[in-house]
Parts: C-alpha cells; sequence; structure tokens
C-alpha cells in the first residue's frame, strides 16, 4: 500500500508508539485486502466494548494503548458496553465485573471517544455526511451507514475502527470504492411489509439466502427509519451483507430472487423453537426517540404481569429526550434500559429463562451466546398478552 512521507513517519514511530501501533495496524489491513492508499475519515464507531466479551485480554489491550496517550482524531462513538452505566445493579451485576467494565470506558474515555455506547449512533449526533468515508464496526450501523445514511464503510472490527479513528484514516478499499458499492441481485418482495418484525424476517431471509450479495431490494413499502434499521440488523446477522440497495434505478441482468410470505415464516420458525418468553426484550438495534414514544402510548394505564419483565433497549442521548415516556413506561413495570443490550450483557444474569423479541439478530445472538431459550415475537402480542 502507498504511504505519503507523512504517513511513513507515523509507520517509523516518530510521532510515538501509539500511532506506530495503528499505523501498523492499518497498513497490516491495507496489505491483506490490497488496498492502493489511505484515505481520510469523517468518523469512526468502535465495537469490542462489552466486559462480557472482550474480558481481560480486551481490558490489558485497551488501557496499555490508553496508556501510549493515544487520541482520536475524528469523531468516535462506542458501541453498546456490558450493562447500563447508572443502574448495573438492577441488572444482577457484581462489582468486580462493574470495575472491570468501567476501566474500559475510562481508557476509551482517555482516548477521546465519546462514551455514547450505542449501535445506533446516528440517533445521538454520529451522522455522516453523504458520500463521506468512514470507519464503523457495529454490523448492523455498517449496512445502515451504507444503505441508508450513503455513507461509505467496510464492516471494521473494533480495533481496526480504532485504529482509524487515531490515525484519521482507513484503508481504501471494499465499499469505499464505487465499484463495489454496485448491486449484484434483485431481491423482489412478494408479501406486505408491515411490523418491525416484518423487516427484520426479510432481512434474515435475504441473509440467508444470498449471504455475500449486495442486494437490490424492490417492493418494499411503508418503511420507515426504524424499519430499515431493523432490516440492516437482520441483513448482517444470518449473512455477511454490509450493504443494500432500495432506491434508485435498477441495473440490467442481475440475478433474481423472489421472496414471499412463506419463505418468511421459514425464517420465522428456525429462529422460534419454543414460545413460553418470560422475558420480552425490544431494541436490537437501540431503540429511537419514535419507538420510545410510540411503546409508551401503546403501554400507558397498563401494567406489566407478575412474574414477566419487559426490558427496552436504547442509548442515553435517546434515553434523555424520551424522559417523560421512559416514565410511563416503567411506571407500567418495564424497564428500560441504556448503554448496553441484551446481547453485550450477560443476559443469564437477569433471571429470566426464556427470552422474547421482535429482532432476529437480538434472537439469534441471544440463542448462541447465552443458555436462554429464544423466540420471535410481534410487538401486538406483547400488548394483548403479557399486560393487565
Ligand atoms: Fe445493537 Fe446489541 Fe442488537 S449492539 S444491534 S442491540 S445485538
Amino acid at each position: 500500500m502507498y504511504l505519503t512521507k507523512e504517513e511513513e513517519k507515523m509507520l517509523s514511530g516518530e510521532y510515538g508508539l501509539a500511532i506506530q501501533k495503528a499505523m501498523q495496524l492499518l497498513v497490516a489491513i491495507g496489505d491483506i485486502f490490497e488496498a492502493e492508499y489511505l484515505i481520510d475519515i469523517e468518523s469512526a464507531q468502535i465495537s469490542g466494548v462489552s466486559y462480557n466479551n472482550i474480558g481481560d485480554a480486551g481490558l490489558e489491550f485497551l488501557e496499555e494503548f490508553s496508556n501510549l496517550n493515544a487520541k482520536v482524531v475524528v469523531k468516535s462513538t462506542l458501541n453498546p458496553c456490558g450493562m447500563d452505566i447508572d443502574r448495573w445493579k438492577e441488572m444482577g451485576i457484581s462489582r468486580e465485573y462493574y470495575e472491570k467494565q468501567m476501566r474500559i470506558i475510562r481508557a476509551f474515555e482517555r482516548m477521546g471517544v465519546e462514551i455514547s455506547c450505542t449501535c445506533t449512533p446516528y440517533f445521538v449526533g454520529n451522522i455522516p455526511k453523504q458520500g463521506s468515508h468512514i470507519a464503523w464496526s457495529e454490523s448492523s450501523a455498517v449496512v445502515f451507514a451504507n444503505s441508508v445514511l450513503n455513507a461509505r464503510t467496510n464492516r471494521e472490527g473494533g480495533p481496526s475502527a480504532l485504529a482509524s479513528a487515531i490515525i484519521g484514516k482507513t484503508p481504501y478499499y471494499g465499499l469505499h470504492k464505487d465499484e463495489n458499492r454496485l448491486p449484484n441481485f434483485l431481491v423482489k418482495i412478494e408479501t406486505d411489509l408491515r411490523t418491525s418484525l416484518d423487516f427484520s424476517l426479510l432481512g434474515y431471509t435475504i441473509g440467508r439466502l444470498i449471504p455475500s450479495s449486495i442486494p437490490y431490494i424492490y417492493g418494499i413499502k411503508h418503511y420507515d427509519i426504524d424499519k430499515l434499521k431493523a432490516i440492516s440488523a437482520a441483513l448482517a446477522t444470518s449473512g455477511g451483507i454490509s450493504m443494500f440497495h432500495f432506491k434508485g434505478k435498477i441495473r440490467d441482468k442481475l440475478e433474481r430472487l423472489s421472496i414471499d410470505k412463506k419463505e418468511l415464516e421459514i425464517s420465522k420458525e428456525m429462529l422460534s423453537k419454543n414460545n413460553e418468553p418470560d422475558l420480552i426484550c425490544i431494541g436490537c438495534p437501540h431503540c429511537s426517540y419514535d419507538e420510545i414514544l410510540y411503546l409508551a402510548k401503546a403501554i400507558k394505564g397498563k401494567k406489566l404481569k407478575k412474574d414477566y419483565g419487559l426490558w427496552i433497549w436504547t442509548s442515553k442521548g435517546v434515553f434523555q429526550r424520551a424522559n417523560k415516556y421512559v416514565k410511563i413506561i416503567e411506571n407500567a413495570g418495564c424497564k428500560v434500559f441504556r448503554d448496553t443490550c441484551m446481547v453485550v450483557y450477560p443476559i443469564n444474569l437477569s433471571g429470566y429463562k426464556h427470552m422474547a423479541s421482535n429482532s432476529c439478530k437480538a434472537v439469534s445472538y441471544v440463542a448462541s451466546v447465552s443458555g436462554l431459550k429464544t423466540s420471535l415475537i410481534e410487538l401486538s402480542d406483547v400488548f394483548s398478552k403479557f399486560f393487565e
């Protein structure tokens, strides 16, 4: 990979060990993917934050790196961590876990990363300009950024996103280049999609059937930002999809695939092996302000039935803005947690046995990383079955 004189100096250690290490990582990635050179980025979004996921080894790496005086040079936000930073005790988190998680948070803070702790950075001010290059690592946010915000990012790992944040650049390859962003499959939708679960099932089904494609999804109606967020998360769950198209001109000669209701039902059955949840989780990806508002309106005046939990996950930015609706939701016996989610928090500490969600990503990951049973559920069923 070609490096400018300045970048050569960074690599040789002239600007210190932190910059040298970050540069070494970017050069290694650039060489693997045969990138021609490095390009400037507008922002970074960094995953690998939960102590539950990265453990002591990750904690030590981040502390060492921050002690080298590493500093980010572009807007950089953080993925969810492994607990609600304020309400960790309610989640069954031990003091030892709390302290280690906080050491991780402080290491990022020392490096200048915003402690946003969310997978929806675009709801809390990390909104890249159309066409801008970015280095984001949360897979659902990567799909959303490429497809809805029209920014350009590869699916980074936590360390490469952090290295890019420190250097302010990323190797120029993959989805940063025009020619790699073209659709290569036409997916025709032959069923009506209404709810977030429908959109999540569509994304999961496309990822299951054509896992490394860039689909042009034709025929989706009645969508909004939250539905596009749902499909983005699911596309990256069952496949390696990092981008989709849903408007604009269709190129000729694309391979074709039709998806009907039956295909969605197959995905639903794959993810719902049991059906008696005691914990409902909403907010994968993290809930938007509108979703909190919608939930508050639906729940207002009702009471969650005894022995059930309804946990809602969002960012602290949205939580603060939607505070009066959060109170309505919590008055009904539900909980609204910030900074974390059902997947990166050790959900087996919740005391519940079976989690249901309207997100295919949540269900698929919780099934694979925890001992809980899992199933999919529509929000309308949540309101009718779990409240009195
Ligand atoms: Fe976000 Fe956690 Fe889902 S990070 S996309 S809520 S698995």
